[in-house]
């Protein structure tokens, strides 16, 4: 087989073969495709798509390229869940351990931010000590001593993924619903897990700019999941704001140990609560909203999130640190009425210029910079009002802070986004 031939028979609209994808993948994977004609692969497959056969044979052909770990030593349905990315998405820190206070195991790899988006890896290493670098023995031993892990995802995993990620982000083909649909599941299904919570965002901020989109996304990933024997449900979620209060490293593990300590915005703990319905449903575990949300805010989830982070080498007295950023900026309401509009796109843009995200995958990040709102889309503000506060360690430029005032946008109509869209079983 030669890659030039598959390259022009996908740019023409043809569909590969199972073997075709085995073979281009598995050479890719080890260096006799070069990156020159992968990059035009998925050219040929953003305009040209691809059959639920070709995605099926693409993902499990990913999958082979790397280990695949064996959770099948703890007892328990072991759940996981991915969200497509976002800004101010600090759900796994919470739901995590929230899921794993009902003794449903809770397995996880997780990934670092990039560009406007936010990481839960870089998140968590905010926390002195934390280590996201576990062997598959002491993430799988955690997991039966504790009932949880959130580590980095191992190099071992998916290889086939990583060098085709790292192509397409300089490629222009990131946002493929074929290619974000395999890269997604390929680590799922590798990493073990018997069930797995999608969380496919939409909007401003997200890969997916519109709900009919998403749903396909969504739809594409649920069928793979489940065909593999894996019980995977996708719930669409807005992210058109920032999800919550805060957006950058240590001021979003803060919030989420406000909302685990009831201290939380009430949109925000709702959300977190329904997710982890449908999380231990996928475990078989019925729960009513009224008694997940107990075990949010009651302490448990929060002694669950501590012993985690304690059994990954994190300091239990700089977790509750406050953020550590020399300048603290108001940015005010210019005028009264409802805030319309705060999107997420320009604000996870913003941050990152603060240093709370990467524009390139080797940039530092300072993890106590960011910005945190006090006012969100659908509340009214009088002029003058704090809308948000930016963090930073440098003193404010005032082109950032333009931009703040710039991306804020208050109406005379109210208008409540709701978090959660669809979901899709
Ligand atoms: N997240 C992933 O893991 N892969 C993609 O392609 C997009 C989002």
């Amino acid at each position: 087989m030669r890659a030039v031939d598959l390259i022009q028979k996908k740019r023409d609209g043809k569909e590969l073969s199972t073997e075709e994808i085995n073979w281009l993948i598995s050479n890719y994977a080890q260096g006799q495709v070069p990156d020159y004609q992968m990059s035009a692969m998925a050219m040929a497959i953003y305009f040209q798509g691809m059959s639920v056969n070709e995605i099926r044979d693409l993902t499990m052909s990913m999958v082979k390229t790397g280990q695949e770990i064996d959770l099948s030593s703890i007892e328990g349905i072991k759940t996981d869940k991915h969200s497509t990315g976002g800004v101010g998405d600090k759900v796994t820190l919470i739901l995590a351990p929230l899921v794993a206070s009902f003794g449903v195991p809770v397995a996880k790899m997780s990934g670092r931010g990039l560009g406007h988006t936010g990481g839960t890896l870089d998140k968590l290493e905010s926390i002195k000590g934390y280590q996201i670098d576990r062997t598959q023995e002491e993430f799988i031993q955690q997991v039966k001593d504790i009932g949880v892990s959130v580590i980095g995802q191992s190099d071992q995993l998916v290889k086939a993924d990583k060098l085709l990620y790292a192509l397409r982000d300089v490629t222009a083909t990131v946002d493929i619903i074929p290619l974000i649909a395999s890269s997604v599941m390929s680590k799922k299904i590798a990493a073990g897990a018997d069930s797995i919570l999608l969380d496919v965002t939409v909007g401003d901020g997200a890969f997916m700019k519109n709900l009919d989109d998403a749903e396909t996304l969504s739809r594409t990933m649920v069928a793979l999941g489940n065909e593999v024997g894996r019980k995977t449900v996708a719930v669409v979620t807005n992210m058109s704001q920032p999800l919550g209060r805060a957006v950058g490293n240590r001021l979003e593990v803060l919030e989420a140990l406000e909302i685990m300590q009831d201290k939380g915005r009430e949109d925000v703990t709702e959300f977190i609560c329904e997710l982890a319905q449908v999380m231990l449903e996928l475990a078989g575990r019925h729960e009513e909203l009224a008694t997940i949300k107990e075990h949010l805010v009651n302490g448990q989830a929060l002694k669950k999130f501590e012993e985690m982070v304690a059994y990954q080498g994190g300091d239990l007295e700089d977790l509750y640190r406050p953020s550590q950023a020399q300048y603290i900026t108001e940015v005010k309401a210019e005028k009264d009425g409802y805030i319309t509009a705060l999107p997420a796109l320009e604000f996870g843009l913003i941050a990152m210029r603060l240093g709370a995200g990467r524009a390139v995958k080797t940039d530092a990040l300072d993890y106590e910079t960011g910005l945190v709102f006090d006012k969100k889309v659908g509340e009214f503000v009088s002029k003058g009002d704090v809308v948000l506060k930016v963090y930073s360690n440098q003193e404010l430029d005032q082109a950032v802070l333009a931009d703040c005032q710039a991306n804020i946008t208050i109406g005379d109509v109210q208008e409540k986004p709701k978090e959660i869209l669809k979901i899709i079983s």
